[in-house]
């Protein structure tokens, strides 16, 4: 079961009369469920749809550099760059055939409501706004199924209750869960908020498929991959390429032990800031990986070794982007930019650290599908 089953969640569940129009002769296969992808990104929920069999048409974002990974990664589906805010239903409508089983996925940008931003988040009022956007789009379009995604503290925030309460209004059942991403064979400590929400009926994520003892680790993730030294891009693979370190963090990262912190460093390795007692309780930063567990959460600073515990179970190196890239689950093939093009690691890095795990994508479209079977049996 995911975590938020266990936990008393699903946390609702309307019983509602159906108001869909879907038609149960139409719906003859997969290929009849068709989605769009709000905020897009470069594409890691829209590549787990696919590959679930899930059809999807679009998606929508600001970041004109996600095109280039989303288009070339996911064809025939479309990027299409524009602000959620400015999307109306009539456009949505107009990307899926007739007859097939719309649905509307999204998760909308999660520094808002992450634990790192709270309380300062008055510049980024837009931002808060746009889950009220995703609700506007599901009053005009009505899709058949909706799915969103965020971080878990979203819930305690007012914009995701009244986001509930506009789906609650229009008849859809409703289920949200905490999943933890390694029970779903991701190999990467990660827990988001995924909610489900259907005009056919009631909607449960599928049962988890790994357990403590059968996560998968670090080790089944990136050892195969070329060794590489800080600074240095691989021949064969452009985005397997690490950061540079200067010549105090290459000292620090020789005396970092997997799994530890800057306190095994000799003291005059240790950062200022580390040495006063505020600092000794931030022993997060700094870290290598270990080989026998899933990875630290990959944010969109993963490829730091000073951002987390970033770095290389034995190399002496922050993970490459293509590392973090696989530890997101994205396949080890997938192209981020265009080569001959210039390259910009934040650019990079903030599109992998921002994706929905391409796997967690795929348990979302396998629930669907299995959701949308069930209905057509009833
Ligand atoms: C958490 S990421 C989504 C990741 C994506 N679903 C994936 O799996 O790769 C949020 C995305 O929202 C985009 N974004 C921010 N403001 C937006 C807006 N007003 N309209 C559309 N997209 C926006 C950002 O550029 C970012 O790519």
């Amino acid at each position: 079961m995911a975590k938020g089953s266990e936990i008393g969640t699903p946390v609702e569940r309307s019983n509602v009369s159906r108001k869909s129009t879907f038609s149960r002769k139409s719906m003859s296969s997969k290929a009849d469920i068709v989605a769009a992808d709000l905020f897009c990104g470069a594409g890691g929920l829209t590549r787990g749809l696919i590959d679930s069999g899930i059809r999807v048409v679009a998606g929508f974002d600001i970041d004109e550099a996600c095109r280039y990974p989303y288009e070339t990664n996911n064809k025939p589906a479309v990027f299409e760059k524009r602000s959620v805010s400015e999307i109306d239903g009539k456009r949505l409508k107009a990307l899926y055939p007739s007859n097939s089983v719309q649905v509307l996925v999204g998760c909308a940008p999660c520094q808002p409501f992450s634990k790192y931003t709270q309380g300062l988040e008055k510049s980024m009022d837009e931002k808060w706004g746009l889950l009220s956007h995703f609700g506007r789009l599901v009053e005009e379009l009505k899709p058949h199924v909706v799915s969103m995604e965020n971080v878990p503290q979203l819930q305690r925030h007012s914009v995701y209750d009244e986001f509930l309460g506009t789906l609650r209004r229009m008849g859809y059942s409703i289920s949200a869960s905490e999943v933890y991403c390694p029970d779903y064979g991701i190999p990467q400590h990660r827990t988001r908020l995924v909610l489900f929400a259907s005009l056919l009926g009631p909607i449960e994520i599928i049962p988890t498929t790994y357990g403590p003892d059968t996560y998968l680790t670090v080790e089944d993730a990136i050892r195969r991959l070329p060794r590489l030294k800080a600074g240095e891009i691989c021949q064969s693979d452009p985005l397997h390429r690490s950061s540079r370190l200067s010549d105090i963090n290459l000292q620090r990262i020789r005396n970092s032990k997997p799994g530890g912190t800057w306190r095994d460093w000799p003291i005059d390795l240790v950062a200022k800031c580390h040495r006063k007692k505020a600092g000794k309780t931030y022993p997060s930063v700094y870290g290598r990986m270990v080989w026998d567990k899933p990875s630290p959460t990959i944010t969109t600073q993963f490829f730091g070794f000073g951002n987390g515990r970033f770095g290389h179970p034995e190399q002496n190196r922050a993970i490459s982007l293509r590392e973090g890239a696989i530890l997101q689950s994205f396949p080890s093939n997938y192209e981020f930019v265009q080569r001959g093009r210039g390259f910009n690691f934040r650019t990079v890095g903030r599109m992998i650290g921002n994706a929905v795990p391409v796997r967690l994508g795929a348990i979302v479209g396998a629930t669907i599908i299995r959701h949308v079977e069930e209905a057509n049996r009833r």
